[in-house]
């Protein structure tokens, strides 16, 4: 990102907008309280990296998809209130959700329990069918994506909201927009499909959903290699760790709903992300009723515990990787420079 763009613009004056605080920071934008000064509300302004703005077809994706996100109403989608352009800055202005996203939490509590688990993860999910029905994928969904406010009441202490549709930088690079050794955010959660450049569809989204509840109830993402090459190569061939590997304190039921959620295959998966909730509930239940139920510890497709020393995998080398093989081009970029 332009370093201007990382300049704290905090008490400027922008499209009728005043800049507070920053709030947050990622690969490719910053994201500042604000105050629409024609309304008086509070408001989350983000802006996005010069860069992106100079490219014509992020810029037309940009105004699909925000048009798009905007289109949808839903409880647990952050609302966008505008996004264009100012000074050859892209910008989102959207609602203020005040709490922490879903890694901050993660961070601070480590891994979360069955039940709140699926609180969260419910609301995650009916928002992400909401999007799929209108046919909009969101191709990043992740903790730093997942905004977690306070709840309206003590049987719902959390309320989440699913943010960036179609911000990420993983979607340029799949539409051949990054060039090698380009950053293109975390790997940690991305579908096989995405990886090899095949079409997608919500169930991309599903099997992202899947590698963060695996996070959130084991404390890191099922899948932990020494570079991203190694980590593309996990998720596209290297069968997922059993869950109660890492804690076997958790009802043996949930190994067989997370092996379905991160299925290679989409048409192996769960036909939809409220669907795999219904799945996880049920397999926390199940614990919960009968303590006495065998844990199971191996499953077909399934290794039997995390790897936490990532080992080197075909095609990919330890330090730097100038080339990136030919099955890794949808997200890394051919060898001369443009994605394949
Ligand atoms: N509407 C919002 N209300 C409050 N905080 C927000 C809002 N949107 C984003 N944030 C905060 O700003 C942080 C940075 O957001 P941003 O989307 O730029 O980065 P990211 O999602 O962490 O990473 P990436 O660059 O991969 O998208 C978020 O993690 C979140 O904590
Ligand atoms: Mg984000």
């Amino acid at each position: 990102m332009n370093t201007a763009a990382y300049e704290d613009l905090t008490g400027r004056q922008l499209a009728g907008y005043r800049l507070g605080p920053q709030i947050g920071r990622g690969g490719m934008a910053v994201v500042y309280r604000a105050e629409d000064l024609r309304l008086g509300r509070t408001v989350a302004i983000k802006l996005l990296a010069p860069e992106l703005a100079r490219n014509d077809v992020f810029r037309q994706r940009f105004a699909r998809e925000s048009r798009a996100a905007a289109a949808i109403d839903h409880p647990h989608i952050v609302p966008v209130y505008e996004a264009g352009e100012v000074d050859g800055v892209l910008f989102i202005a959207m609602r203020y959700v005040a709490g922490r996203d879903l890694g901050v939490l993660l961070d601070r509590q480590g891994p979360l329990s069955v039940p709140q688990t699926v609180r969260i993860i419910a609301q995650v999910a009916s928002a992400l069918d909401a999007a799929h029905a209108h046919d909009l994928v969101h191709r990043d969904v992740k903790p730093g994506n997942i905004l977690i406010a306070e709840g309206p009441d003590a049987d719902r202490p959390e309320h989440a909201y699913l943010t960036d549709f179609g911000l990420t930088k993983k979607s340029l690079s799949l539409s051949g927009l990054t060039t090698v050794g380009q950053f293109v955010g975390t790997l940690d959660y991305v579908a096989p499909e995405q990886i090899s450049g095949r079409p997608v569809d919500g169930r991309c989204d599903l099997y992202s959903l899947g590698c963060v509840v695996f996070e959130v109830l084991t404390g890191a993402p099922p899948f932990r290699r020494e570079d991203d090459l190694a980590l593309l190569w996990a998720h596209l061939n290297d069968p997922a760790p059993l869950i109660t590997a890492a804690r076997p304190e958790l009802p043996g039921a949930l190994n067989a709903v997370l092996v379905k959620a991160l299925a290679k295959t989409p048409d192996e998966r769960y036909d939809s992300c409220l669907g795999f909730v219904a799945a996880l509930r049920a397999a926390g239940e199940s614990g919960d009723r009968a303590a006495a139920v065998p844990v199971i510890t191996t499953l077909p497709g399934a290794s039997p515990a995390p790897e936490p020393r990532p080992q080197p995998q075909p095609g990919t080398e330890t330090g730097a990787v100038p080339v990136p093989p030919a099955w890794a081009w949808p997200v890394f970029g051919a060898r001369d420079g443009t994605a394949g």
